[in-house]
C-alpha cells in the first residue's frame, strides 16, 4: 500500500441521517397484480416487505427528509458542506439535478451540486468522490445523499422487477476525523458490456449494439445475481488487501441489500459468518442507493457498529458497477452516538 502524503487528513463520516416513506407494502400485496405469492418471494430474496413514497413523494422529498433526520440531532451537521452529491438512479429530473433540489431545500444553495448515476454503487461511490473533492482543496466539507423512489420507475406488474425494489433515502457528511478512523481505501469499477442485465430507456431506445431499452426498469436477474456475487466477493477481497488488512480484521461487512443470498455468498467468500453483517432487506427490500446508508444507521442506531470498529463496504448496481471500501468507524458527533439516538426516542 502506498503511504499517504503526511499533511493528508482523515477523513471519515461526521453526520448520518436516513428516512423511509410511511406506506408499508407486503409482499402479499403483488399477489392480486401477477402471478406470484409471498412466500416465493421471501424464500428467493429474503424481502417481507418494502415501503413506497406516497404519490406526490419524490427522490428530493425523501433525501430531504434523510438531511433532516441528521440536523435533528446534529443541528450543525451542514457547517462548512460546499458540495451535495446525490446518489440516485430515479431522479425528479435530468435537469435540475435532485442533488440541487435538496440544496435548496436544507440551507446549502450556492455550494456546488450534482447527480451521481452509478444505481446500488451511487452511495459508496459518492463517498469516494467526496473525500477526493475534499483531498483536492476543491471543498471543505460534502453531503452525500442515496435517496431512491423506485417504485415510480418499475413496472408494478412486472414479477421480474416490481417485487424487488422499495423506497428511502440516506444522508452523511463526509469530513475531517481524528487519527486512526475514518476512510481506508476505496475500489470503484463499471463494466458497460453488462449493461442490457440491468437498465432504463431515457433518450436514447437503444443501447449501442442495438439492444432495445423499456420505459420502466428491465433486468436479467440471473445474469445480475452471478456478476453481484463474482463483484462482491472479488472487490471485497481487493480493498482488504489494499488497505493491508484481511477479512478477520473486519468487525461489520455493509453490504448493498438486493437478495439475501446475494449477502450469503459474498460472506462465504470472505469466510465470515452472517452475524458479521447486517441485513435489512427483509424490511425495505432493495433501495438502491440508500441500502449502505440505511443499514449503516440501522447498526450505529442499535449500538451494533462501535467506535473504532474496522467496516467493509460492498455494492454493485447498474452500469453494471462495483465499489468496495474500508472504515474505521468513528461514533464522535451526535448524529452517530447510540446514546444520543437512544436518548432521543430514535432506537433500532
Ligand atoms: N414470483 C414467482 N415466480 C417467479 C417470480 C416471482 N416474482 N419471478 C420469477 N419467477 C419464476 C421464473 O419465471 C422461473 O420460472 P421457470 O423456472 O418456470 O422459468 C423461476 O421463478 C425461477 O426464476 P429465476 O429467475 O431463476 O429465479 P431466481 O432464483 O434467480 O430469483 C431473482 C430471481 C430474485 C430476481 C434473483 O435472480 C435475483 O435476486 N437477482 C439479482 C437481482 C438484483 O440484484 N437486482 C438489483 C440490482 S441493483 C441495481 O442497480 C438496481
Amino acid at each position: 500500500m502506498t503511504a499517504p502524503p503526511a499533511s493528508r487528513p482523515n477523513l471519515g463520516l461526521i453526520a448520518l441521517g436516513t428516512y423511509v416513506p410511511d406506506r408499508i407494502v407486503p409482499n402479499s400485496d403483488f399477489e392480486a397484480c401477477m402471478d406470484t405469492n409471498a412466500e416465493w418471494i421471501e424464500s428467493r430474496t429474503g424481502i417481507r416487505e418494502r415501503r413506497f413514497a406516497a404519490p406526490e413523494q419524490y427522490t428530493s422529498d425523501v433525501g430531504v427528509l434523510a438531511v433532516r433526520d441528521m440536523l435533528a440531532r446534529d443541528p450543525q451537521a451542514l457547517k462548512d458542506v460546499d458540495a451535495v452529491i446525490c446518489a440516485t438512479v430515479s431522479p425528479d429530473a435530468l435537469m435540475p439535478s435532485t442533488a440541487a433540489l435538496i440544496a435548496m431545500q436544507v440551507g446549502l444553495t450556492g455550494a456546488a451540486a450534482f447527480d451521481l448515476s452509478t444505481a446500488c454503487s451511487g452511495f459508496v461511490y459518492g463517498l469516494s468522490v467526496a473525500q477526493g473533492l475534499i483531498l483536492a482543496g476543491t471543498a471543505r466539507r460534502v453531503l452525500v445523499v442515496g435517496a431512491e423512489a423506485l417504485s415510480k420507475i418499475v413496472d408494478q406488474n412486472d414479477r421480474n422487477t416490481a417485487i424487488l425494489f422499495g423506497d428511502g433515502a440516506g444522508a452523511a457528511v463526509v469530513g475531517p476525523v481524528p487519527d486512526g478512523y475514518g476512510f481506508q481505501d476505496f475500489i470503484m469499477g463499471a463494466d458497460g458490456n453488462g449493461g442490457s442485465s440491468l437498465y432504463l430507456r431515457c433518450v436514447a431506445p437503444t443501447l449501442p449494439g442495438g439492444f432495445q431499452m423499456g420505459d420502466s426498469v428491465g433486468m436479467n436477474g440471473r445474469e445480475v445475481f452471478k456478476f453481484a456475487v463474482r463483484v462482491l466477493g472479488d472487490s471485497g477481497t481487493q480493498v482488504l488487501a489494499k488497505s493491508g488488512l484481511s477479512s478477520a480484521d473486519v468487525d461489520w461487512v455493509i453490504p448493498h441489500q438486493a437478495n439475501v443470498r446475494i449477502i450469503e455468498a459474498a460472506m462465504e467468500r470472505f469466510g465470515l459468518p452472517m452475524t458479521k453483517t447486517i441485513v435489512n432487506l427483509d424490511r425495505y427490500g432493495n433501495t438502491s442507493s440508500a441500502t449502505v446508508p440505511l443499514v449503516l444507521h440501522e447498526g450505529v442506531r442499535d449500538g451494533r457498529i462501535k467506535d473504532g470498529q474496522q467496516l467493509l463496504f460492498i455494492a454493485f448496481g447498474g452500469g453494471l458497477s462495483w465499489v468496495a471500501g474500508t472504515m474505521k468507524w468513528w461514533a464522535g458527533t451526535p448524529s452517530l452516538q447510540p446514546e444520543q439516538l437512544q436518548a432521543a426516542g430514535v432506537t433500532g
